[in-house]
């Protein structure tokens, strides 16, 4: 197993998951539509293309799209069919009802390099007839004698960013209403879709007033590695790259990670590597973790994945008052220890006068902060359960924050 810090894993470099994996499958196999969440590097899209690599070998076709980078329906319909390059006969069959967009080349469609299929994909999806298309393209899976897996990676954050175009609103609700009429084939029949994506769908559709839209998903949560499990891939690692630990090593970087989040499990590990290689020693010691800790991963370079936490709360967020109002539960959580109702009331409080609703507004912003895996409700309010992520935001914010209580004291001092 090599370490991996960047992209999603699969295969050897994949660890564990059996449990989920069986439970995804079976999902897959009875023919239901998964709503695949979890929090930020989970390990989401590796899950899903381990299932797709496993199922592949079974004789099942894997169709694999990131919308990440998507800015319009027709920009998905362009991926999904891009997706296909590699699933030869259904592409022929899709090209061949599409003989005026690949032309004179659409016998051919299966030697194009991958660019000009990309760029004849975006071409032939116009503007309005995504629909259309996107009818093509699941009639042809359909066709297919083979079973069809398709996963839709990011869906969430494509439909987070369509929601602030204008007519927002009815073009995501026209966007899922259209994919459930897709997957409502009999069963068995239809391709089965896994969408996936670690802002949360189900607040963003309550939010709209059109949860039933999503009603045909299963949702699947994929929640961090036990302590247990993380510290059998943190040995492994070790084993299979040639690094001795001192015992109890595995289990401080679980203890100090307060979670078993796969990526940081292996970003911890690979600085731990990295630091013993620059001191020419095979043995990593607890004071290195200690040191790992406060000076690679607290560190605020401003390549540390952690801001990617920051800047993702963004598109899980649909404005910027509820930005604000995030910032301030995350910095006082942080600071705090722990976000108490009397600190809650104190917030609604202090941004009263200039907004309506604002007990509503904290309440929305929890919902995304839990759903996202920001925080989680404990005894006396909300704390985070990521110690890293905890550390790094006090370092970030402590300097700008003072506590709520003691800002609504001082309003109240100032008022008298
Ligand atoms: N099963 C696994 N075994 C080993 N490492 C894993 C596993 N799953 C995830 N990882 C680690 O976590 C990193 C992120 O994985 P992945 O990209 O699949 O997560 P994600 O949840 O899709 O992330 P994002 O929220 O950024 O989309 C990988 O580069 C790898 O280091
Ligand atoms: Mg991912």
């Amino acid at each position: 197993m090599k370490p991996s810090t960047g992209r999603w894993v699969s295969g050897d470099d994949f660890f564990d998951r059996e449990t989920e994996l069986q439970l995804l499958e079976s999902r897959v196999r009875d023919g239901n539509h998964v709503l695949l969440t979890g929090q930020r590097r989970m390990g989401k899209t590796s899950i899903a293309r381990e299932l797709g690599r496993r199922l592949e070998t079974q004789g099942w076709v894997f169709l694999f799209t990131d919308v990440e980078g998507a800015a319009s329906e027709r920009d998905v319909i362009a991926g999904l069919a891009r997706a296909l390059q590699p699933a030869r006969p259904i592409l022929s069959r899709f090209a061949g009802k599409m003989k005026h967009w690949f032309g004179e080349q659409s016998e051919k469609v299966d030697e194009m390099s991958a660019l000009t299929f990309r760029l004849k994909t975006r071409a032939g999806v116009g503007g309005g007839n995504w629909r259309y298309r996107g009818g093509q393209f699941f009639d042809a899976c359909t066709a297919h004698d083979q079973p069809v897996l398709i996963v839709i990676d990011e869906l969430p954050i494509f439909l987070a960013k369509l929601l602030r175009d204008e007519d927002g609103p009815r073009r995501v609700d026209d966007f899922l209403s259209w994919l459930r009429g897709m997957l409502q084939g009999p069963r068995g029949s239809s391709p089965v879709l896994i969408a996936s994506g670690s802002i949360g769908l189900a607040p963003l559709v309550r939010r709209l007033g059109i949860p039933d839209r999503i009603n045909h998903l299963y949702p699947f949560r994929l929640g961090p590695w036990t302590r247990e499990i993380s510290v059998e891939c943190f040995e492994r690692l070790a084993k299979d790259n040639g690094l001795q630990s001192a015992n109890g090593v595995a289990d401080a970087v679980y203890e100090a990670l307060g979670t078993g989040i796969p990526h940081y499990v292996q970003s911890f590990f690979a600085h731990l590597q990295e630091l013993a290689a620059e001191r020419n020693q095979s043995l990593v010691t607890m004071q290195d973790v200690d040191e790992v800790y406060r000076t690679v991963l607290l560190g605020s370079s401003e390549d540390n994945d952690l801001f990617h936490y920051q800047t993702r709360l963004k598109e899980g967020l649909n404005d910027e008052n509820s930005y604000t109002i995030a910032l301030e539960i995350l910095a006082e959580t942080a600071t705090q220890g722990t976000f108490t109702p009397e600190a809650r009331r104190c917030l609604a409080r202090l941004y009263s006068p200039d907004e309506r609703n604002v007990p509503g507004r904290i309440a929305d912003v929890l919902d995304v902060l839990i759903h996202d895996g920001y925080l989680q409700d404990g005894e006396n309010g909300y704390h985070f359960p990521f110690r890293l992520l905890r550390d790094w935001w006090s370092n970030r914010f402590r300097d700008q924050h003072t506590s709520l209580a003691q800002r609504s004291a001082d309003e109240d001092g100032g008022l008298q």
